[in-house]
This record gives C-alpha cells, structure tokens and sequence, in this order.
C-alpha cells in the first residue's frame, strides 16, 4: 500500500517539489573500496540513482567506468558498476554526472540488435538516432489511461480463442525451462498484429540470444522489431537497464501513436538482477532471498506497459516468468501474477507428450477476456475448458480402460469431442492462426449437435 502511494506521490507532484532551493556545487569523491560487486566512495555528493564516472587517471591506461548510486551509509557513498571494473584502483576520482543519462531512440532501431546502453550488438554500426530520450518515462495519470477494450491477433489459436490478449493488456508466460517459452514469443513476434515489436532478451544465455534473432524471429520477425539483449554475463546493473531500456523504447513508440508489443524473456532474470544489486548494496534478504526492493521494481517495470491516454498508441506486453511445478512457492512468480493482467501457463506434461504450444488451458486465464470479446465467444471458451479439464480429471481411468461409458454425459462428450479438442490446442510453428478463423475453429468444436454415441 505504502508502495502505491509513493508512485502515486511521485506522478502527480509533491509538496517538495514546489519548494525552491539554491543549486549545489558539483562534488567528487574517492573510491574507498570494491566489496563483491559494490564501489565505495567517500566525499561524493550524489543522489540516488544519479550516474557518475569512476575514473582512474594514475595508470598507463586511463579506465572509465559508468556508475549508478545505489544507496549511502552516513558519509560513504554505495554504487554499481554498470561494466567491468577490471583497471579501477583505490582512490579513484568519482564524478558524478549532471545527466540521469539519455537513450537513443528512432525508427532505424527496427531490425537492430542493442544492449542496454543502446549500442549496436549486431556488427551493423552505429545507428542513427531521432531522439535522445531521458531514461526514465513519461508518467501516465492512471485515470487518464485508456480502458482496454479491442481484442489483440497474436495468431496463436488457443490464445485467440480461450485465452483473448486485449490492447494494452500485460501478460505473463508462467513456465519451467525448456517447456517452450521462448518459441511461443518468437511465434507471436512473428504473427502479432502490431506496428512495432520491441523484444527484451535479459539475463538469458548469451548463445541463446543468437539462436533466437537468427531461428525464432528470422529475418521477417526482426524486420520489425528492435532487439534489446543483456546476457546473463552482463553486470547485474547492465541487464536491469536493458530491461528498462527496452520498455523505455516501447514508451517512446506508443507516445508516437503506435501498437506496440513488448515481449521481455524474462521478468524472472530481471528479479534476479535486481537482488543481486540489492544483496551487494546490503539490504537484507526477506522472501526466499528476495530483498523486499525485488518486489517494489517489478510493478514499477509493468505498470509502464499498458494503454497510453486517450487516442494515442498501446503497449500489449508480455514477460517470461521461470516457475517450476507448484509455482506458489516461487515468490517472483507469485508477485508476478498479482502484479499482471492475467497468465499463461505451459505446462511441461503437455510438452512431453508433443503437444505444442504446451498450454495449460485450464491454469491459463486472460483477465480482460471478457471486456475484448463476445458474450457467444466467452460461452464457448468456458465449455472448451470445462470439457478440457474432465478429460483431464478422468485422463487416467479412461487409460487405464476404467472408464465406462454412459457414467457421466459431460465426460461422455468430452470424450466424443477430445480429438477436436486436441486438434485445436495444437498449432505447428510456421502456422499463423488469426482472430477470425480461430474463432470460427472455436464455434466448429461445438457446432454439431452431441451425437450418441451408443445409438
Ligand atoms: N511449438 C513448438 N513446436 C515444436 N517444438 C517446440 C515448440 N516449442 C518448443 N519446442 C521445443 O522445446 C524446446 C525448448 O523450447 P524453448 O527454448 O522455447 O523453451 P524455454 O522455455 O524458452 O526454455 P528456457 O527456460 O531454457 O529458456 C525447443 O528447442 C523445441 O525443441
Ligand atoms: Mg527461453
């Protein structure tokens, strides 16, 4: 509660704010000393969050490191690095910049690969910015928001049919390793209708990052995307501002009117990030050792995702959330789904037998589905998923041959109806299933009247 009041505070302007103060001079420090990944500085004069640089002039080879501060502790001053430190020694010069630092930002980012520094990763150069944007976003009145209210085309069947996405909706894909998480957002990138993709790699492998611009977005994919990778070897602080670099890019577009899909794999890593930062700074562990600022960034990276004001563009987002088995026990995934419009939920059973996409239908659920579509869809949906789910109730006894046909008239259909039902979950890579024709698939599961089977 305390949380939302300070952002609130935050976005519509304090009393603080209006009081006027005299400038202060700009003061350097020295760096003191290196504990794990956090510098110390003493005599520096910096507010939180500000940048500076960690310049060491005494060695042959001048080294300059980017810094944030990250917290103090009565004269001393904690920051992180955002690269390496390797040639940094005691006593060296920290500055602290007047900047909160700028991003490059314009429409020849699409098809570029960047880190979170807005560098080219792709060997294609430098490139040529419109804007130089401030780091942190615009804020949005939260009554000012448009309510979501169209439905979204990601081309994946059982998504547009039982799982409706709206425009400006967060979503997100709740799922272990290697269940298919990635490959379902490179299919969306691929098939969603929307002007502009922005795609946050953060904290993954690195050799992922390649596989997935060259094998799950493709050349068509990334045509109109902008990719923005931090690898797990990155500094902690490096893949929390690509995380927040990308949403920054998504902000920018939709500011300029357009539809813009933010898909960032994954949330979980950008969590991790941050606790290592927190860890480092000294702040205690609390949830599964998850310091409590791990669960205050998360809203403050979604909430920036969503509808902008009236008339202007959109950002439908979606994020990766890594959760094994019984996901409650998983506190990043837990916060997740309070702080998100609604999950979906791949479920390693279904992969193991084939079944791709591996949507768990029945742990599945699009909050705004009901705003977005109609009331004869909604009613489908529900009896696919009633059905869905007393297959799965009697999945054993109908293997075992223990199921004797005639006990029950729901399961009895279920039954009758299950390669139907199958048949639409299931949806090869290459295949792009848009709104219309998922819905009309949806209406042909039921369209014939229940046949009796015994007659
Ligand atoms: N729709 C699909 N059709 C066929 N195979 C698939 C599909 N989705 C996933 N797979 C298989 O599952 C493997 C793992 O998928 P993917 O890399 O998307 O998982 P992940 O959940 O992102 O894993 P990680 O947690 O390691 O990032 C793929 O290499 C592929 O073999
Ligand atoms: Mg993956």
């Amino acid at each position: 509660m305390r949380l939302e009041r300070t952002s609130f505070a935050k976005r519509l302007g304090t009393y603080a704010d209006t009081v006027k103060l005299p400038a202060q001079p700009v003061v350097e420090g020295r760096l003191l000393r290196m504990v794990g990944l956090t510098l110390e500085a003493e005599g520096l004069r910096a507010a939180i969050g500000s940048r500076c640089v960690v310049i060491n002039d005494d060695s042959h080879h001048p080294v300059r490191v980017e810094a944030e501060v990250m917290g103090f502790s009565g004269t001393k001053v904690f920051l992180m690095p955002v690269g390496s430190v390797a040639g940094i020694a005691p006593g060296a010069r920290v500055v602290p910049l007047a900047d909160s630092g700028r991003l490059p930002m314009g429409m020849s980012m699409l098809g570029r690969v960047l880190d979170g520094a807005g560098r080219a990763l792709d060997g294609k150069g430098g490139m040529k910015a419109e804007d130089w944007v401030p780091m942190d976003g615009p804020t949005i009145n939260p009554l000012n928001r448009d309510p979501i209210s169209q439905p979204l085309d990601v081309g994946i069947r059982s998504i547009n049919g039982l799982l409706t996405v709206g425009r400006g909706q967060r979503l997100g894909l709740f799922a272990g390793t290697g269940v298919g998480k990635s490959v379902l957002l490179g299919m969306m990138t691929r098939f969603t209708e929307a002007d502009i993709i922005v795609v946050g790699l953060i904290g993954e492998r690195g050799r992922e990052v390649k596989e997935f611009i060259e094998h799950i977005l493709g050349t068509e994919g990334l045509k109109r995307s902008v990719v923005v990778a931090s690898p797990a070897d990155d500094a902690p602080l490096m893949r929390l501002r690509a995380a927040m670099y990308c949403t920054r890019i998504a902000e920018y577009f939709r500011d300029k009117g357009k539809n813009v899909l933010l898909l960032m794999d994954s949330l979980t890593r950008f969590a991790q990030a941050q606790r290592e930062i927190a860890l480092a700074i000294g702040e205690p562990p609390a949830t599964k050792g998850y310091p409590p600022s791990v669960f205050a960034k998360l809203p403050k990276l979604v909430e920036r995702a969503g509808n902008g004001e009236a008339g202007g563009g959109s950002i439908t987002a979606f994020y990766t959330v890594l959760s094994e088995g019984d996901d409650q026990q998983d506190p990043i995934a837990d916060s997740a789904r309070g702080v998100l419009d609604g999950h979906i939920v791949l479920s390693r059973r279904l992969a193991e037998e084939g079944h791709y996409p591996a949507i768990d239908i029945e742990a599945s659920i699009s909050r705004v589905m009901p705003q977005v579509v109609s009331p004869d869809q909604m009613r489908e949906a529900q009896q696919f998923k009633q059905l869905w789910s007393r297959l799965s109730q009697s999945r054993d006894l109908i293997s075992v041959g223990a199921y004797v046909a005639g006990g029950d008239a729901e399961t009895d259909l279920a039954i009758a109806l299950q390669p139907k039902l199958v048949h639409f979950l299931r949806q090869g890579l290459n295949d792009n299933v848009g709104m219309q024709q998922s819905r009309e698939h949806l209406a042909s599961v039921f369209a014939q009247p229940k046949s009796d089977t015994g007659g």
